[in-house]
């Protein structure tokens, strides 16, 4: 099976692929019969290009720029890689969460600017993590592993989704509440038509006067007032001493890209031996 790929994917995994080819898509300016699996990075297929296709590999989970009711009309199965980059992404979700509480980028900044005597700090405290309420919105896979280290954190954990589930890791609350509930807030949904722009200006009025809003799903989840789609990062946002500002790096660690490539790779191979895909994606159409 002829394999592009939109870039040369971490990890060895890739070297299984027999056909591979490595090109942008930006650089397919003409069909391409020959190709019946493809591997983007959540990049939007160029379908009409590629009449052969049988298989879209997404690396990553989230796959909002992938029509997959597209795909599943011309046929196409689309994968993605859920499960591989959980502990990555909930890690840094907790890197942000204490960077923001312990004002930990603003005393760095505090020390390169020479601004720091040497004396003890006397003000400007930071409010302890240990014990606050941690709000999670989004409690799949990703959220109940943020819910799982905040245990560590002696946090209490809220957390919201379309529906109550049986958890030990937290207490379910209506959106609105856990907002106003919570001193600090993770989200962990994927853009869908109903999460774009979910955190709005009228609900980031509810947070708590000091409360830590944490986003490491997609930039498009918060009203672009507040926080426009990556990468053009607001002026007014670069300018605030509070805010932690990373780039598009939530999944990026050696161990879980490696495992997204093995992942993409696996079901590129079911695909291939005629078998089932192991990560197939629904079309929500
Ligand atoms: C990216 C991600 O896919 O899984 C996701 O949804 O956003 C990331 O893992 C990865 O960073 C490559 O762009």
């Amino acid at each position: 099976m002829k394999v592009l790929a939109t870039r040369r994917y971490p990890g060895p995994a890739l070297h299984e692929l027999a056909d591979l080819e490595i090109a942008p898509l930006a650089s397919l300016d003409a069909p391409r019969p020959d190709v019946e699996g493809l591997v983007v990075a959540n990049e939007p297929p160029p379908l009409q290009l590629l009449p052969s296709l049988r298989v879209i590999a997404n690396f990553g989970v989230g796959y909002d720029r992938i029509d997959v009711a597209a795909c599943a009309e011309r046929g196409v199965v689309v994968t993605n890689t859920p499960g591989v980059l959980d502990a990555a992404t909930a890690d840094l979700a907790f890197a942000l969460i204490l960077a923001a509480r312990r004002r930990v980028v603003e005393g760095d900044r505090i020390v390169r600017s020479g601004g720091w005597t040497g004396s003890w700090a006397d003000s400007g405290f930071a409010e302890e993590l240990t014990g606050s309420t941690l709000g999670i919105v989004g409690f799949g896979r990703i959220g109940a592993a943020v819910a799982g280290r905040a245990q560590g954190f002696e946090l209490r954990v809220l957390y919201t989704q379309r529906h109550e589930v049986e958890t030990e890791l937290g207490e379910y609350r209506e959106l609105d509440a856990l907002l106003a509930e919570s001193d600090l807030v993770t989200v962990h949904v994927p853009l869908t038509p109903d999460t774009d722009r979910l955190i709005d200006a009228r609900r980031l009025a509810l947070l708590r006067d000091g409360a830590c809003f944490v986003n490491t799903a997609r930039g498009e989840i918060v009203d672009e007032g507040a926080l426009v789609a990556e990468p053009d990062v607001p002026a007014e946002l670069l300018g605030l001493p509070n805010v932690v500002l990373t780039p598009h790096l939530g999944s990026a660690t050696r161990q879980a890209r490696e495992a997204m490539t093995r992942l993409v790779v696996d079901n590129l191979l079911a695909i291939e031996r005629g078998d089932p895909p192991l990560t197939p994606v629904l079309s929500r159409a």
